[in-house]
């Protein structure tokens, strides 16, 4: 049987999107990316997609005049890949609802923060202002929620004294970069055993 196939849908950075791909490199999830998609042409990690030879396609959200039109434009684009799973890595717009719809339980994000706690930007800051002792990161399956889906999977990182947003978004970022590829690969096996 072929593995499953991976889009991945990113805005900028790109380092969980890195580590996917090494995952899959190595074995450990057993998945092929089939393609990197950004909605930004200078998204630094479409840069490193390119070097390790993986298809990358811009849908640049500035070129169209509404957000249907953008939106229809990613959907064409997400269904010519005939994608297993849509993976958000850093992809900073809200998916709209068709694309949402046409892609059911098949669309994953991570997000910064132990949710329900600290839903939507600057998560990391919103954990800080609030004083805990504890923040994390979430794997959950998109819905029209804004980071309200199902969650999958967490993992938790202390706040330590001193900690700027820098400090602990880099401790959070470490622990994403394991916790998601072993998710997909989590969510994937069960998806093939029902
Ligand atoms: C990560 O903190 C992720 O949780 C959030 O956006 C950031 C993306 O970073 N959704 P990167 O582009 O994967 O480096």
């Amino acid at each position: 049987m072929s593995n499953p196939k991976l889009v991945i849908l990113i805005s900028g950075r790109g380092s969980n999107m890195k580590a996917i791909l090494e995952a899959s490199k190595k074995g450990i999830l057993n998945a092929d990316v089939v393609a990197v998609l950004s909605n930004k042409p200078n998204a630094q990690g479409l840069v490193y997609a390119k070097a390790e030879g993986i298809t990358t396609e811009v849908v640049d959200q500035t070129q169209f005049s509404s957000k249907e039109e953008y939106e229809d434009a990613l959907k064409k684009c997400l269904l010519s890949y005939n994608p297993d799973l849509i993976v958000l890595a850093g992809y900073m717009r809200i998916l709209g609802g068709e694309i949402i719809s046409t892609f059911e339980s098949k669309i994953l994000n991570i997000h910064p923060s132990l949710l329900p706690e600290f839903k939507g930007l600057n998560a990391q800051k919103q954990a800080l202002e609030a004083g805990v002792k504890e923040a994390g990161c979430t794997v959950h399956v998109v819905d029209t929620t804004l980071d309200g889906g199902p969650i999958l999977a967490q993992e938790k990182v202390p706040v330590l004294e001193g900690d700027t947003v820098e400090s602990l978004s880099l401790r959070i970022l470490e622990r994403e970069h394991s916790l998601y590829p072993n998710t997909i690969q989590n969510y994937l096996t069960k998806a093939i055993k029902e």
